[in-house]
Formats: structure tokens, C-alpha cells, sequence
């Protein structure tokens, strides 16, 4: 009997915003017509054929396509059913990316329709000061979260953002996270720029997230300081800001979490 291919597309673009020329947020709408239940934090992957050789017929007449696949967080919470919402990075040099960024609504891709991940705030107890430390794109599985958990007065005491992006431009959900941290006194918003040029008008912090971390800094924008005895600690994005984050947070007393060791440091490396 002949099989049909895993691999064909089974999905489509609904969706997409361009940021600028690097970042987008696109709708992916699964073909069974809603989203697969998925727990804020998790990603999904896309794939795409590998290339012109990528569909291969077995002597029994089935197909299997190659494809390249690659994982995305979702930033759409769990009760909007009809598409994922992720943000992505078009890398010059990347095997996927320049794909994907070729894709119009309506366009075709492959997904895996099962939701993975354990970057995710299930094991995290209910009450704490909540921190959570993006790069780039890193800021998906945030947005996810705090669409799903923002409106729970126990979930949490406080919630950070800090972002750390390029320019201003790339500072994905810079409205909702603004209009949360507003509307929220628990909620705190602080993006900060690496490379914003000097005189565009921009008045927030600049550096990398690790200046907003810094004592006096983190006190000044959240009211509270960070403790690891009442704070969990999120990182998602580049893994260098992740190994560093890290190293500095061991040595104010932070532990990282594992399946088997319980800890306060939570990560998920992008590359
Ligand atoms: C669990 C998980 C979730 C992820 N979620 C997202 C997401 O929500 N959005 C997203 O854009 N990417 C995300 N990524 C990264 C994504 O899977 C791909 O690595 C990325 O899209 C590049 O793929 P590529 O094939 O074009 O590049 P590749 O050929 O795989 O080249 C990879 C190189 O691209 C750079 N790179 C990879 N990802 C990024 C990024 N996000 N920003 C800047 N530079 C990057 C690194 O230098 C890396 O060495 C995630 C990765 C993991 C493991
Ligand atoms: N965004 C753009 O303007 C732009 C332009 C051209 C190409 N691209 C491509 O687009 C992709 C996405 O880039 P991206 O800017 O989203 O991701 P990125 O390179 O991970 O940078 C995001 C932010 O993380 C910071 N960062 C890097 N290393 C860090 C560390 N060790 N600790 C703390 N922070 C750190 C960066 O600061 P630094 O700036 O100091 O590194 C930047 O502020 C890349 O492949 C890039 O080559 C982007």
C-alpha cells in the first residue's frame, strides 16, 4: 500500500507582518482548522523542501519529501485556536529562513502538528516574582505567556520583560507589552537597544539586557529587587546572553532547573 508523505505541507501562511527587513510575525494555519492544544512557552517546527531533489519515490510508488526543519516559539496564547503566531528572524546565511521569507498569505509549508517543549511555566509554584530575559525573537514564548497568565491575580506577584534587541524596530510587541505593563501595576516592560544610532529619538536604555539586571536598574524599573528566595528567571534567545545570564545569576544564589533538580533558571537556547 502505498503511504501518503509525512512531509507534505499541511499548513498555511494566514498572516504576516514585516517589522522591518529581518523580522516578521506570521500566522501559520494548521489544514485540521484549529491549533493544537500547547502550553505557553512550547514551539512548533516548519519545514520546507530541502530543495530540487527534495522529493524522493520509493519502489513502491510513495513519496517522502526531504524537507529542512527548523523550531519556532509560539507567541500566541493557547486559546487562539485558529492559527500559531511566532515571530521570526530571517538569517542571511541560514538553510530555512531565507525560505520562509519568501512566503506570502496563502503560500504552503509543512508543520509538525504536535506542540514540544518544556520551557514553560508548569513547574513554577504560583505567587512569585516572575523575570523574564529575551534577545531578539526570544521574546515569543514571553508574549505567549503573559497573553495566557496576565489576567490571573494569583499566577504571579510580579512580571518582568526585559528585551534586548538591535533597534527599536526590532522590538517585537513593543505596543502590547507598553499597554500591559500600563494597564497592570504587577506587570514591568524594559526593552533596551544595542544598536539604536544615537539622536533617533529613542529614551530608553541602551546596552544589553545585563545593564537592566543590574541592581540599581532592575530596582528603579520594577519597584522590587530580584531575590532568589521569591524570583523565577526566564532566558530565551541568543546562548551567549543565556551562558552569561546564567553565570551571573549562580552567583547571586540562582539554580538552573532541571527535570530531576528543581531550580529557579529556566532557559532556552535559539541556536
Ligand atoms: C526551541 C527553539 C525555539 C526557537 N524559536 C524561534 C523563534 O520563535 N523565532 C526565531 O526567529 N527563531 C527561533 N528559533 C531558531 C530557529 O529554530 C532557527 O535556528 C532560525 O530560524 C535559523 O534557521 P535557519 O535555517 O535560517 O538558519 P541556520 O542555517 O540554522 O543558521 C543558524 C544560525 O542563525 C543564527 N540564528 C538562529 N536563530 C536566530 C534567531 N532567532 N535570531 C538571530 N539569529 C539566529 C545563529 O547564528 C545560528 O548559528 C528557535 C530555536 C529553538 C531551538
Ligand atoms: N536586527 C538587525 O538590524 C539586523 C540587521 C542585519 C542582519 N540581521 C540578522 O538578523 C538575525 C537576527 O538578529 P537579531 O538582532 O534578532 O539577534 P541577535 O544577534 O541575537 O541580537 C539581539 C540582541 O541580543 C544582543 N546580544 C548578543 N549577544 C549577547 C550577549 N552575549 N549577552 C546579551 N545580549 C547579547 C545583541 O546585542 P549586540 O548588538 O551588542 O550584539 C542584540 O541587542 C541575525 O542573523 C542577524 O545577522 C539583523
Amino acid at each position: 500500500m502505498i503511504t501518503p508523505d509525512p512531509h507534505a505541507a499541511n499548513a498555511t501562511i494566514s498572516a504576516r507582518r514585516d517589522l522591518n527587513d529581518t523580522v516578521a510575525i506570521v500566522h501559520i494555519r494548521p489544514d485540521t482548522g484549529s491549533v493544537a492544544p500547547f502550553v505557553p512557552g512550547q514551539f512548533i517546527q516548519l519545514g520546507l523542501p530541502a530543495g530540487p531533489d527534495a522529493r524522493r519515490i520509493a519502489a513502491d510508488g510513495s513519496v517522502r519529501t526531504k524537507l529542512v526543519k527548523r523550531s519556532y516559539s509560539i507567541a500566541g496564547a493557547p486559546h487562539e485556536r485558529e492559527a500559531y503566531e511566532l515571530c521570526l528572524a530571517f538569517v542571511e546565511q541560514g538553510q530555512l529562513t531565507p525560505k520562509l521569507r519568501e512566503l506570502t498569505v496563502g503560500d504552503r509549508l509543512w508543520h509538525d502538528p504536535i506542540p514540544k517543549g518544556i520551557f514553560t511555566m508548569e513547574r513554577v509554584p504560583y505567587g512569585r516574582d516572575l523575570v523574564f530575559v529575551a534577545t531578539g525573537t526570544g521574546i515569543a514564548p514571553f508574549v505567549s505567556m503573559l497573553r495566557a497568565y496576565g489576567g490571573n491575580p494569583l499566577r504571579f506577584r510580579h512580571f518582568v520583560v526585559v528585551h534586548g534587541a538591535r533597534k527599536r524596530s526590532d522590538l517585537a510587541y513593543h505596543e502590547e507589552l507598553t499597554a500591559a505593563a500600563r494597564a497592570d501595576r504587577r506587570v514591568s516592560y524594559i526593552p533596551i537597544l544595542s544598536r539604536e544610532p544615537a539622536g533617533s529619538g529613542w529614551i530608553g536604555l541602551r546596552g544589553r539586557v545585563q545593564t537592566a539586571l543590574q541592581p540599581a536598574c532592575f530596582l528603579s524599573r520594577t519597584g522590587f529587587a530580584l531575590n532568589p528566595s521569591s524570583a523565577s528567571v526566564f532566558l530565551c534567545g541568543n546562548p551567549a546572553m543565556i551562558d552569561e545570564m546564567r553565570t551571573e545569576l549562580a552567583s547571586s544564589g540562582f539554580t538552573t532547573d532541571t527535570p530531576k533538580h528543581p531550580g529557579n533558571v529556566h532557559f532556552e537556547r535559539y541556536w
